[in-house]
């Protein structure tokens, strides 16, 4: 797809996850210009050399980079990745308290010099980080969001194209709420096609049970678990689904996704950060308010709220 002219994306984490973003970001040709900024100098220089080699094979896209603020300028889009990642068996909540005061202590540098970007969250805890970040730096929730559960919905369609025989483009099925432990598929609003998930059957594969939609959601809740336990963390689905999210702000798209935003009275939940379907455009992320959630559904969007907020509430204490 055709590069918006002087686009510019940031960056913020030369580790696994935001490396891999920037180098899905080249590939796919999300923003004309990419910068990679970290603190540490020799890793930010050395990942920036290494994409910048392969240039010759991503199309109309630069790469910059290094610790020095000033790469930041400009940046139509900053995504913040850095931070202390999982280790295996740890949950992305107990990240919470190291990973906040080092979105605390960057968010007013980033601001310096890039003040009119639109910041999306990837630092886990994502949701808890984004509702701090946004009372902190006092941003319109638009325009300070996180990726959310874009990357789970990513592991929930690719589950159900699977077992279904269709292609993940034609499955339209969404993770919600937390980006973690209480996240849970909008089932009630889930097709193939225009086909109600449970009704499907077409190419002779059998009907689904609700007991097989259950594990599938359970399987999606574990899959960075499993990733993490084989690999040490996972990096290449969430640079994926980064990208993604910043092409639909460059190219001001109005694209439906599941990022999590600062929620205000949102079918009863408020001040607290949790993915719902959104509208991502170049003004950042709106929740969309005529989500229709089913009685069990709505259940569980508030337990997700209240879990997060109680956390939210721990680091603000
Ligand atoms: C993931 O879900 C660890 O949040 C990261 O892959």
């Amino acid at each position: 797809m055709a590069v918006i002219e002087n686009s510019k994306l940031t960056i913020v984490g030369a580790g696994s996850v935001g490396a891999s973003a920037a180098y899905a970001a080249l590939i796919r040709g999300s923003a004309r210009h990419v910068a990679l900024y970290d603190i540490a100098t020799e890793k930010a220089e050395a990942e920036v050399l290494d994409l910048a080699h392969g240039t010759q094979f991503t199309g109309a896209s630069d790469i910059i980079g290094g610790s020095d603020l000033s790469v930041v300028e400009g940046s139509h889009v900053v995504v913040v990745t850095a931070g202390a990642k999982q280790k295996p068996g740890q949950s992305r909540i107990e990240l919470a308290g190291t990973n906040a005061s080092i979105l605390e202590r960057m968010m007013p540098q980033l601001l310096e010099v890039a003040p009119h970007a639109v910041y999306v969250i990837v630092t886990n805890p994502c949701d808890v980080l984004t509702v701090l970040a946004q009372e902190s730096t006092g941003l319109p929730p638009e325009r300070i969001f996180a990726s959310g559960t874009v990357l789970d919905t990513s592991r929930l369609r690719w589950k159900l194209a699977e077992r279904a025989g269709v292609g993940t483009g034609s499955v339209h099925a969404y993770i919600v709420g937390e980006h973690g432990d209480t996240e849970f598929p909008l089932w009630s609003k889930a097709t193939i096609g225009t086909v109600p998930i449970l009704d499907w059957e077409s190419g002779g594969t059998p009907r689904m049970t609700t007991a097989e939609l259950d594990q599938i959601a359970l399987d999606v809740r574990g899959a960075a678990e499993k990733v993490i336990q084989g690999k040490g963390a996972t990096n290449y689905a969430i640079g994926l689904s980064t990208a993604r999210i910043v092409e639909a702000v460059l190219r001001d798209e109005r694209a439906v996704l599941p990022v999590s935003t600062v929620l205000s009275d949102f079918h009863g939940v408020d001040g607290v950060a949790l993915s719902v379907p959104s509208v991502v455009s170049a003004a950042g992320a709106v929740p969309i308010r005529e989500t229709s959630f089913a009685p069990r559904e709505l259940e569980l969007l508030h337990a997700s709220a209240d879990a997060l907020r109680r956390v939210a509430d721990s680091l603000r204490s």
